[in-house]
């Protein structure tokens, strides 16, 4: 229990609701500690190499009952023992989002508790507040910075408290995850893309093809620029032998890897620099990937960091993170009410 904050006696029980993107997901926590985390990946979208918003929000509206039903059963716990319904009200697709809210609105009503909306980008940060075990003392110390990695953002984002954030660099242009499953999908690579960059990375020599790393000023970040070079050496290596690709393309992915872990490290670095700040965290979906968490924990040695990451389970979306931010909003009594609606863009 965070120390600034009321003592609450009981545990405090939370349903969470996601659904922003393809992830149709429900998790319950009591205090800080995960009872369930269910995540439903909607397979669909792989067809057509990226998300398709209406198949999203009809594939949510069939797997949210399923996924609340097992994140219940899961958790041993009974409705009656829920304090409150916790949902993603944004940022995201606005007819995915529309689903999660409006079901826990009407679980909420029914159920008589509270409501509490989370933004799906804080719910990000706040995944490193998860206690995994009951003795567990290593969390991020505030002010902390967060390199906030995913398919629609990344942000570097200074965490002042558990529930007061401010973006500090943000991309340009395309966010990395998008960087990631682009340059996979030039590759003819399924959507999304970034996993399978990690896995065939990991076999290749990351200076086999140098990038251009971009000069942007300040905490900025930009890709575009990275997807067009990316673009044109794969078409020009292919007009010259048209099976570059298979001969390469272990050393092709851990290239593109090796420079979107580069132009995200540099910045971060800079902010540290910038802020003195040395507790640094990394989130999002990118965050799970090998060669981005390998070269933050490097940092630790290198610059004398103190690097959080969170497991798997919580870098890419999840309810669980959605729980952990209405964990801490229940504790500020900080609850929506029913007329609360979803919002496709939201600041912190
Ligand atoms: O946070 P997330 O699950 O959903 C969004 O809110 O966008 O992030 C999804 C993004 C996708 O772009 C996916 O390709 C990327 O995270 N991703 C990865 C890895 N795992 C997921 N990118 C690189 N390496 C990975 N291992
Ligand atoms: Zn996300």
């Amino acid at each position: 229990m965070p120390d600034n904050y009321p003592a609450v006696n009981n545990n405090t029980n939370i349903l969470a609701i996601e659904s922003s993107c393809d992830e149709t997901a429900a998790a319950v926590i009591s205090n800080d500690h995960v009872l369930s985390n269910i995540v439903a990946s909607q397979a669909i979208h792989q067809y057509y190499g990226g998300v398709i918003p209406e198949l999203a929000s009809r594939a949510h509206q069939q797997k949210i009952i399923p996924v609340v039903n097992e994140a219940l059963q899961k958790s041993g716990l009974k409705p009656s023992d829920l304090d409150a319904i916790a949902f993603t009200r944004g940022p995201g697709l606005m007819g995915a989002l529309l689903v999660g809210v409006s079901f826990a609105k009407a679980f909420a009503l029914a159920l008589d508790l509270p409501l509490i909306e989370v933004n799906h980008m804080q719910a990000h940060v706040l995944a490193h507040f998860i206690r995994k075990r009951e003795n567990e003392n290593r969390f991020p110390k505030f002010p902390f910075l967060c390199l906030t990695v995913s398919g629609g953002h990344t942000q570097i984002v200074l965490v002042k408290d558990y529930l007061e954030m401010e973006v500090i660099g943000q991309t340009l242009d395309d966010a990395a995850g998008e960087a990631f499953d682009k340059a996979a999908k030039i590759l003819g690579l399924p959507y999304p893309g970034g996993p399978l960059i990690d896995k065939y990375a990991k076999e290749g020599n990351p200076k086999a093809f140098p990038f251009p790393i971009p000069n942007i000023p300040g905490l900025d970040f930009s890709f575009s620029g990275l997807k067009t070079s990316f673009l044109y050496f794969i078409r020009d290596a292919k007009a010259k032998d048209e099976t570059f690709i298979e001969k390469n393309k272990a050393d092709i992915c851990a290239s593109i890897q090796h420079t979107i872990v580069d132009i995200l490290l540099r910045k971060v670095k800079k902010a540290s620099e910038e802020t003195g700040i040395t507790h640094i965290a990394i989130a999002g979906g990118v965050s799970a990937n090998s060669g981005l968490r390998a070269a933050f924990l490097g940092m630790q040695e290198k610059a004398g960091w103190n690097v959080f990451i969170p497991p798997f389970e919580y870098c890419t979306d999840n309810a669980a993170m959605i729980a952990i931010a209405g964990y801490y909003k229940f504790l500020r009594k900080d609850f929506a009410g029913q007329d609360i609606t979803p919002l496709a863009r939201m600041n912190f």
